[in-house]
């Protein structure tokens, strides 16, 4: 088997006649975090969207361990092992967070099941002391938490998280941050899209950045750091 956990090769995505993705390559190695910076409207919700089988590419392929799944839906994909949180954070609102959390139960592609709810409270202990809440009345940084560990109770062994830092209070910015180190630790493979470069150091080993429907860079996020040039070039900050 290969170590490529997903490859995309030639994406292409339009919104109606509006050609948002052009041509997009890049690959995250198993067990490995990428990070998917650019600018707002560069073009990542659309990339995780692609991925995720929400905006089914025109052409191109995006394969998950080898297999291409391109224009599969998006439960199809899911089964594949691919967990998308996007980045509008939807929780079942009249739905207790334990009850958020139940409906997405589903044993990994292997059958096993790292993942339950037990675990849940111990990686996640603000949503514990929140489990009898409804959805509806957490705040946006709850929320958030409860997309991420909605998503993992699925047992991807592929992250997708679009801009899961966006919005919130430092407090919970640090918390993800914690959360997205904890999770690395457990071999699955993220795609993390930010704007923020500065979020992903120490988070990412390897970034991609896309401007203007293109991946206009590839390298560690190192190297990218030691390249202010570049960074300013694209990225805001
Ligand atoms: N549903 C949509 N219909 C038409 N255009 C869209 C839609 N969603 C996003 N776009 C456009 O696609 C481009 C990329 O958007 P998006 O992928 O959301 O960027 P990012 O996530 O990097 O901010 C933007 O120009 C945006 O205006
Ligand atoms: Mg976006």
């Amino acid at each position: 088997m290969s170590d490529i956990a997903l490859k995309l090769s030639g994406l292409d995505v339009f919104y109606g006649a509006s050609k948002i993705l052009f041509s997009i390559d890049f690959e995250v190695k198993k067990g490995r975090t990428l990070a998917l910076l650019g600018r707002n409207g560069a073009g990542k919700s659309t990339t995780m969207k692609a991925i995720s089988g929400v905006a089914p590419p025109r052409s191109g392929r995006v394969e998950v361990h080898g297999v291409d799944v391109a224009g599969r839906p998006p439960y199809a994909i899911a089964r594949h092992g691919v967990g998308y949180v996007p980045e509008d954070r939807q929780v079942f609102p009249a739905h207790t967070v334990e009850e958020n959390l139940e409906i997405a139960a589903k044993t990994a592609e292997d059958g096993s099941c790292a993942w339950t709810m037990a675990r849940v409270w111990e990686v996640f202990p603000i949503l514990a002391r929140l489990r009898t809440r409804r959805a509806g009345l957490l705040s946006g940084g709850e929320q958030q938490l409860l997309t991420m560990a909605r998503t993992l109770m699925g047992n991807p062994d592929i992250l997708l998280l679009d801009e899961p830092s966006e919005g919130l209070a430092p407090i919970i910015v640090q918390e993800i941050g914690r959360l997205i180190r904890e999770l690395r630790q457990t071999g699955v493979t993220i795609v993390l899209a930010e704007q923020n470069m500065h979020f992903c150091l120490g988070l990412a080993e390897d970034a991609v950045i896309i401007d203007k429907g293109h991946i206009v860079y590839a390298d560690t996020i190192e190297a990218l750091r030691a390249d202010p040039a570049v960074a300013s070039r694209y990225l805001a900050i």
